[in-house]
């Protein structure tokens, strides 16, 4: 039978949903909390830069409460960068990720001054040396390296492999190193690789760093020396009884290899720090059954979370009270027009209309890959501390998923 959870920190579940509604996202504070310090303890006195990737969850509230935490930000678009500041982040502990950054992205990042551009092709390198060029500004930048290791996660959001589109290939970053001491423009601050998401496993790391060491070993040998050294994010969390890797296990490993080369760390990790804080909420619309096939029509659908429905992730789903309700064995599905609807698959719960289920280890990709997909409006978002609940996001009106659209008439033609 399933765990019960009846509260957020010290909120009722049931206070929350008579205020907000359904589907609703929770997150504790006090979950973020804990997860970005067990970063900073494994670093301790050792010089790092830990930066939360934006993308696992972008409210302002969550970033700025990590922002006051000290963290900086690893980001991958101009809207992005424009959160963190709006947030009141440090624009000097941003990092700026991904394959497709436009002119207009570069500028802005440039004008902003933010820390380091992880450059992630030839092409980019040249535009970023001249959009730099025209401010008359000296970009600082690392490459993202593709070290082609297995990271052992789902495939799509395993980036470290030969046949990714991420970062440069391994065997070109030397060359692609020189060419950038080369330019007027670019100054050359570190290295970079981020291997997958999700990863539970330690070896695919320890492979990544050895080669990571080596490049950084030649580059000081062509007269090529970084300041530092990021390994990007990835760390797992428990979804479904999965070992995890510690903080604390990935640092020891990566500083006992790093011997005494003097290079600062640098991580982005985003789901580790927020997925366990996240709760979704949603009510059971009506329970069916279809020739012996039991279903719970929930009213969150993939529009709300489509991790389920986009890599058959598991993910836990509890009610918040104890239920005379016959258990059956539900697929839990939203009520969005796809067969691949549903936020879990053959759960045995004791449920009725009016319930309400609680999806857990949902603050990391959850809300923020969220859609208005059959004209649904997104969630609201809650952020707990202790006792209180604060609204963080409005849930959508209806009216604001059509506000920019405009009606043609062809009346008069
Ligand atoms: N750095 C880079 C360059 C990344 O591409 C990512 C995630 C991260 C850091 C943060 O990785 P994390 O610590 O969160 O694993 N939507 C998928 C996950 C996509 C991850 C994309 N990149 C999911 O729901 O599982």
């Amino acid at each position: 039978m399933s765990q019960l959870t009846s509260h957020i920190e010290q909120v009722a579940i049931e206070d929350l949903v008579k205020t907000y509604g359904t589907p609703l996202y929770v997150y504790s504070k006090a979950s973020i909390t804990e997860a970005f310090k067990r970063y900073q303890d494994a670093f301790g006195a050792r010089k790092h830069l830990i930066c939360y990737a934006v993308k696992a969850n972008s409210n302002l509230s969550v970033i700025r409460l990590l922002a006051d935490l000290g963290a900086g930000f690893d980001i991958v678009s101009r809207g992005e960068l424009l959160r963190v500041l709006k947030a009141g982040g440090d624009p000097t502990k941003v990092i700026f990720s991904g394959v497709g950054k436009t002119r207009e992205d570069l500028r802005f990042a440039l004008e902003t001054g933010i820390h380091c551009f992880n450059v992630e092709s030839e092409a980019e390198l040249y535009r970023l040396n001249e959009e730099a060029g025209k401010l008359g500004l000296m970009a600082p930048i690392s490459f993202r390296v593709n070290p082609d290791v297995d990271a052992k996660t789902h495939p799509y959001i395993s980036t470290g492999l030969r046949e990714n589109k991420f970062g440069i290939p391994y065997d070109q970053a030397v060359r692609l190193y020189e060419a950038a001491h080369q330019l007027p423009h670019i100054a050359i601050k570190g290295i970079d690789c981020h291997i997958g998401s999700q990863l539970t496993e330690l070896s695919p790391y320890c492979d990544a760093v050895d080669r990571m060491l080596k490049l950084i070993d030649a580059l000081k040998e062509k007269g090529i020396e970084l300041e530092h050294f990021d390994m990007g994010g990835g760390l797992g969390i428990d979804y479904q009884g999965e070992t995890l890797i510690t903080p604390q296990t990935l640092v020891d490993m990566i500083y006992e290899k790093l011997g005494d080369r003097d290079l600062m760390m640098t991580m982005e990790p985003g789901r580790s720090i927020v997925g366990d804080s996240g709760y979704l909420l949603t009510e059971v619309i009506l329970t069916k059954e279809n020739e012996g096939k039991h279903f719970a029509v929930v009213d969150a659908a993939m529009n709300d979370l489509i991790r389920p429905a986009l890599y058959e992730s598991w993910m836990r789903i509890e009610t918040t009270q104890a239920s005379d309700a016959p258990v059956h064995n539900y697929d839990i599905v939203g009520p969005v027009c796809e067969t691949g609807d549903f936020l879990g698959k053959n759960r045995d719960l004791a449920l009725s209309a009016g319930d309400i289920l609680v999806v857990k280890q949902a603050g990391a990709y959850g809300f923020v890959m969220s859609s208005n997909y059959n004209t649904r409006g997104r969630a609201a978002e809650i952020l707990i501390d202790q006792d209180q609940a604060y609204l963080i996001r409005e849930r959508e009106r209806l009216e604001d998923l059509f506000a920019n659209e405009k009606v043609v008439s062809f009346d008069e033609r």
